[in-house]
């Protein structure tokens, strides 16, 4: 499950909703009717398109990679493209559809080009308008080439017959044709072209962080339109509950990042000198563990060019002195989380575990990402043992939560305590856990 889109409907929304209407009535409707592109008949699909070399195919597999594509386009315990999964939306909930090359549920009997433009327009074969949900905003910016790979390698996995649940989405923009307003608003078509001042690694960088990585959708804050904000790009946003830190203050952090921490936080998950990736960041970096370490460096090094100037906060001391209203927190502390967290204790050294002074989610300004990390944890995965922490949402309880949140801050980052946090401040950020 994922929660696109972050913030609350309210009136707003509604009133914005409507405003959506006349702009979709006005410029939309007839620039929604998108042609059917025909369906591909058996005979064609013997023909060269589909006689694509291992070469396409791998490369395609790693592009796949880059754009999460079975990120949002699988289910756990479910087939890999085969859709299904729920998107919340301040909309209603959408789900993704499969993308397998099935003839009846999936995009089997797709042609190359009407794959190009659902990837650059956010059109369905049939002519139907697809939901920003998908980051086609995103995805337009791909070239002609990679978006052909993409194809090819999505033709040739096994087809899955599975059809996605019908979405919930509130009236009227459940009434596909008005995404075009959305689409006349805020889609800027095509691909960016070269900047020549900067390097091709630059460059590249650019290409992938903007185009197939949608680093943004989460990164960047969103209007209330669900549309990024101009001129605040990677300015950081948020979703699922969770915040995704801005991408420009990376040289502002107590230890300011490097291109190389960046590069191992998005190839391995785990950077030992800031944090690991938890929540919708995880199955990122799990999907950049298969691109090639080129193309990720080459996305490091075009964040380290976004920083905003400004001094680094400085690094805070562990204060040694615990406040006495926090002594049963420290007491749960030393039962919960010192064997892993405690400087010097065994496990925190597993996989060279960064220490909680370090953590981007301790020192920020809003205690969110530290509270959902105790509710969530950070799930096992075999391979990333030193990634791991249980989830604490069924053991401990909102003023426990709480407590530890305050004691974190005040032992980790006292510099600027977090006013009290009490079990309402836990008990928001655990209504925000989508539901199944
Ligand atoms: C953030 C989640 C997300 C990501 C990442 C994502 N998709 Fe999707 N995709 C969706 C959703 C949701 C839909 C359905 C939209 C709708 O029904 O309006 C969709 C629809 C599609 C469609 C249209 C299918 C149809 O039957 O109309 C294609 C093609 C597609 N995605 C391909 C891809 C590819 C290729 C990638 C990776 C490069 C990708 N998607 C990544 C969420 C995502
Ligand atoms: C589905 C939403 C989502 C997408 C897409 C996404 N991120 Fe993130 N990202 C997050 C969240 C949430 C966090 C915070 C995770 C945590 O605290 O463990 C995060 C954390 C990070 C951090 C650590 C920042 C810090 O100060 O600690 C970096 C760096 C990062 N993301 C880079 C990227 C890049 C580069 C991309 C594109 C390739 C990307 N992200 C795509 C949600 C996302
Ligand atoms: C089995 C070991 C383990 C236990 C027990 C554990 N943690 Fe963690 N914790 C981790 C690992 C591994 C990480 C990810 C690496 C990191 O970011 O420090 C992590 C990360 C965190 C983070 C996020 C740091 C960041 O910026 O990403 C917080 C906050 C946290 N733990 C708090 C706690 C608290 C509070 C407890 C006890 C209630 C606890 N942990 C128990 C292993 C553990």
């Amino acid at each position: 499950m994922v929660k696109v889109l972050g913030g609350r409907m309210n009136v707003t929304t509604i009133a914005i909703a409507a405003m959506m209407v006349v702009v979709g009535v006005g410029a939309g409707f007839w620039i929604a009717s998108e042609p059917e592109i025909p369906m591909l008949t058996s005979a064609v699909r013997q023909k060269p398109v589909f006689d694509v070399n291992q070469k396409l195919i791998e490369h395609g597999a790693q592009l796949v990679a880059l754009g999460d594509c079975a990120v949002c386009h699988s289910v756990t315990g479910g087939q890999l493209f085969a859709g299904g999964l729920k998107l919340d939306t301040p909309f209603g909930a959408i789900y993704s559809t499969n993308i397998t090359p099935d003839d009846e549920t999936g995009i089997g009997t797709w042609s190359p080009d009407a794959f190009m433009r659902a990837m650059r327009r956010g059109v369905s074969r049939d002519g139907h308008l697809l939901y920003p949900a998908f980051p086609y905003q995103h995805f337009t910016r791909t070239s002609d080439a990679d978006i052909a790979d993409i194809y090819a390698y999505l033709m040739s996995r096994p087809p899955v017959h599975a059809v996605a649940p019908a979405n919930h989405i509130i009236f009227p923009l459940n009434i596909r044709p008005l995404i075009a307003g959305w689409n006349v608003l805020f889609l800027k078509l095509g691909e960016v072209a070269a900047d020549v001042a900067q390097s091709n690694q630059w460059n590249r960088g650019r290409y992938l962080v903007e185009g197939l990585g949608h680093c943004g959708a989460c990164h960047s804050p969103l209007s209330i339109l669900g549309a990024e904000k101009k001129g605040h790009a990677y300015a950081g946003g948020s979703i699922d509950g969770w915040d995704a830190p801005a991408l420009t203050k990376l040289s502002a952090a107590p230890v300011p990042w490097t291109q190389a921490q960046l590069v191992d936080y998005l190839h391995t998950g785990l950077a030992s000198e800031h944090s690991a990736a938890a929540g919708p960041m995880r199955p990122v970096s799990r999907e950049l563990a298969d691109a090639p370490l080129a193309d990720v460096e080459a996305m490091a090094g075009y964040l380290m060019s976004l920083q905003t100037p400004g001094s680094p906060v400085a690094m805070p001391s562990v204060s040694p002195v615990v406040p006495t209203a926090l002594a049963g927190a420290q007491v749960l502390f030393a039962g919960a989380c010192a064997a892993c967290h405690e400087t010097g204790a065994p496990m925190s050294t597993i996989g060279n575990r960064p220490s909680l002074a370090q953590s981007t989610s301790i020192n920020a300004d809003s205690p969110n990402n530290t509270i959902r990390m105790m509710l969530d944890g950070n799930g096992w995965q075999a391979s990333e043992a030193a990634h791991f922490m249980p989830a604490f949402a069924d053991t401990l309880t909102d003023t426990q939560i709480a407590e530890l949140a305050n004691y974190l801050r005040a032992r980790y980052s006292p510099h600027a305590p977090w006013t009290s946090l009490d079990d309402q401040a836990v008990a928001k950020v655990r209504k925000e856990t989508p539901t199944p």
